[in-house]
């Protein structure tokens, strides 16, 4: 069981980043590989729509994408990670995301199955904000949900705690820690 977390918050030690790591230490506990990717600290150009991929099935920009890519197609679960920045995912995890267009384009124009079919896979997603207002991570859970679609990922559902903005703010509620730790836990148990 490989538990694969991506991390797209700026800040390290921010709150996302001890959610996801609590999550992923619930992972680890049962037994599962586990890896986190800081996508701050790669190179990832934006999706050029230069439309290779569509002919390819795979993107032809040599970057640190190329590394996610085979880690993607790797990991039986992943965690996506990211703080809302004007009402979406960051820019780092919208970057990824949008690079993940070759995997489309594997998946609906060239009509390549997906490596594994016979095995589910699941994908959880972490997040927080600072404001306190309805539907706060409505377009970053649509945006996730259909990046899971397109990656044959099962949605396992969500962890969002808003009404958290200082760095490190999450750690004041010890609940909030365990309930990533716990999800991290039912995300690598759950077959
Ligand atoms: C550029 C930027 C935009 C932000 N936009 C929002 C927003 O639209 N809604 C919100 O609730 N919080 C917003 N925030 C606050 C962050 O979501 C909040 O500080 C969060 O705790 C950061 O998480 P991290 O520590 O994991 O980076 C924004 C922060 C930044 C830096």
């Amino acid at each position: 069981m490989k538990v694969l977390g991506i991390a797209g918050s700026p800040r390290r030690g921010g709150n996302t980043d001890l959610l996801l790591a609590e999550a992923m230490k619930g992972a680890a506990s049962c037994g599962a590989e586990v890896k986190t990717i800081i996508l701050n600290d790669l190179k990832i150009t934006p999706c050029q729509h230069c439309d290779a991929c569509l002919k390819a099935g795979r993107c032809r920009i040599d970057d640190d994408m190329q590394m996610i890519y085979r880690e993607l197609e790797e990991a039986d679960r992943v965690v996506i990670a990211s703080p809302i920045q004007f009402m979406s995912p960051t820019a780092q995890m919208k970057l990824m995301i949008d690079r993940c267009q070759a995997l489309w384009a594997r998946k609906y124009v060239l009509k390549i199955p997906p490596l594994r079919t016979n095995q589910e896979r699941k994908g959880l997603f972490i997040s927080v904000g600072a404001l306190r207002i309805a539907n706060l991570f409505e377009p970053a859970l649509t945006i996730v949900k259909s990046l899971f679609k397109v990656l044959d990922i099962t949605y396992a559902g969500e962890l969002v705690f808003p009404g958290m903005d200082k760095k490190g703010a999450i750690a004041k509620y010890p609940e909030a820690l365990k309930q990533a730790f716990l999800a991290g836990q039912k995300l690598a148990a759950d077959h």
